[in-house]
């Protein structure tokens, strides 16, 4: 017999079903045992009655605790309307159970998953992530994250965009944040970085012909955490060619709107179209470059939209020279051109980039990106680098420059992000499967952990 899940009982009242599930409940009335048996589409009541089974059967019935996983033959039969549970989807049937055996025993659990595991502390939950992910919330998240990737894939392929994969063994690239480093064993003194995104990448793609590319792109970033952050995140990383940044604020924003139609229709957007504000503007009004919008923050249905548009190419640093504010590969505003290739009025010069904001936070940024080499070259040298220093870092994009470059410009919503604030989230570690704490340790797996000397010297470290 092919096993069913406890949801597909509903409408086979009468039926022998084969059902297989972890023991969410049980209760015990005298010789006659309930069990809720849950597996992953939901929740079904069984009852073992002693006159319907043999002796190993009656035996498993005895030994099952929380969470053993039981095989469960039976009959689904209809409850009496006293017994009728409205607010479970199998509340109108129970199973009772023919023939019941053990799968596999648990050990007593660490903490409850038969409720919202919010009240659990979060290092508990961390150490045993894959029990956490039993609770019926975490589940719904992991399941509106897959609804909320896969919404974009389609969205994205029906538009022609081609999915690609870009290295994660690679060359730092200037994203703002420390990058992750990996020492390479065949070159003593030479490092790999974990891209902070596929920027660089992907524009290389774009001088590769691709057109339209995307790719559901895990980012690495050695940054102090934050709710909102994680060293490694994910973003909905795309690029386009011959696009002005019209283009791409459309794209996104249609996709935004019909994904919250179709993966939270319960949602409703604030105003379409997005607002937008200059960097400005939200720095006079609210002192935040990410406000939030929302006319009722207490609504938990509300999603308000609005891009950010308008940011200064260049700030102060410290020692009094200038660095780019978000991104180096972007283009400034078309009637800021001039001053940046004249190297003058550098702090007014406007970048095309663009950000969008969502319920008060950066949900994704972009820009349209400087194409033309010499463009390119005099935002690195705006940024004090000597020659040596610009072909060394960024030889490889000023020379792809010359072959044909199209003008292309992109963006990367931040999918980790998005979905916390859909699933009403407080922080980003809710919707991802395995997350580190927020002190960037792993708790499961005993991560950062020291290794073997000899794995130390192969890559040719020496530890101070
Ligand atoms: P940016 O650095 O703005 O742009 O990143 C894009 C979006 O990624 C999300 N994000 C993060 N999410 C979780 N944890 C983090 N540590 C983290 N850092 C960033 C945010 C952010 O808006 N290459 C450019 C994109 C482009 O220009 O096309 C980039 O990475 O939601």
């Amino acid at each position: 017999m092919n096993r069913i899940y406890t949801v597909d009982t509903v409408g086979k009242v009468g039926e022998e079903v084969l059902l297989k599930g972890w023991v969410n409940a049980r209760r015990d009335m005298g010789k006659i045992a309930f069990f809720d048996l849950r597996d992953r589409e939901g929740i079904i009541q069984v009852v073992g009655v002693p006159a319907e089974l043999d002796e190993k059967s009656l035996a498993a019935m005895r030994d099952a605790r929380l969470e053993y996983l039981l095989e469960i033959r039976g009959v689904v039969q209809a409850r009496g309307a006293k017994q009728v549970n409205p607010v479970m989807p199998t509340g109108t049937v129970e199973l009772l159970a023919k023939e019941i055996s053990i799968i596999t025993a648990s050990e007593p659990m660490p903490f409850a998953v038969d409720s919202d595991t919010k009240v659990i502390s979060e290092e508990l939950r961390l150490k045993y992530r894959y029990l956490d992910l039993r609770s019926e919330r975490m589940l719904k998240n992991l399941v509106l994250r897959d609804k909320v990737i896969s919404f974009m894939r389609d969205f994205l392929h029906q538009d022609g965009f081609i999915e690609v994969e870009t290295p994660y063994i690679t060359k730092g690239t200037p994203e703002g944040a420390r990058e992750f480093l990996i020492p390479s064993r065949i070159y003593p003194g030479q490092f790999y970085a974990l891209p902070q995104s596929p920027q660089q990448f992907k524009q290389l793609l774009m001088v590769g012909g691709i057109e339209k590319y995307f790719q559901i792109a895990r980012c690495f970033r050695d940054e102090d955490q934050r709710g909102d952050r994680q060293p490694e995140f994910t973003q909905l990383d795309l690029e386009m060619s011959f696009v002005e940044r019209e283009d791409i604020l459309a794209l996104t924003e249609k996709m935004m709107i019909d994904m919250v139609k179709k993966v939270t229709p319960g949602k409703r957007i604030q105003t379409v179209p997005f607002p937008r504000l200059s960097y400005k503007e939200v720095m006079d009004k609210y002192g935040t470059d990410k406000p939030d919008l929302r006319e009722d923050k207490d609504d938990p249905n509300l999603l308000a939209f609005a891009w950010i548009i308008d940011f200064p190419f260049f700030e102060k640093t410290d020692e009094g020279g200038w660095t780019f504010s978000h991104n180096p590969f972007s283009r400034p505003n078309p009637e800021h051109m001039e001053w940046l290739m004249k190297k003058k009025n550098i702090g007014e010069i406007l970048t095309t980039q663009y950000d969008i904001v969502l319920n008060g936070y950066e949900a994704g940024g972009g820009s349209i990106r400087n194409h033309e080499p010499e463009a390119l070259h005099k935002v690195f040298e705006v940024m004090g680098f000597d020659e040596e220093g610009i072909q060394k870092q960024f030889g490889h994009m000023l020379e792809a420059f010359k072959f044909g470059a199209p003008p292309h410009g992109g963006i990367a919503p931040g999918i980790d992000r998005i979905i916390m604030i859909l699933a009403n989230e407080p922080n980003i570690r809710e919707v991802i499967a395995f997350p580190k704490t927020g002190d960037a340790r792993d708790l499961m797996m005993g991560a950062p952990s020291e290794i073997p000397q000899k794995a130390i010297d192969e890559v040719h470290i020496k530890l101070k």
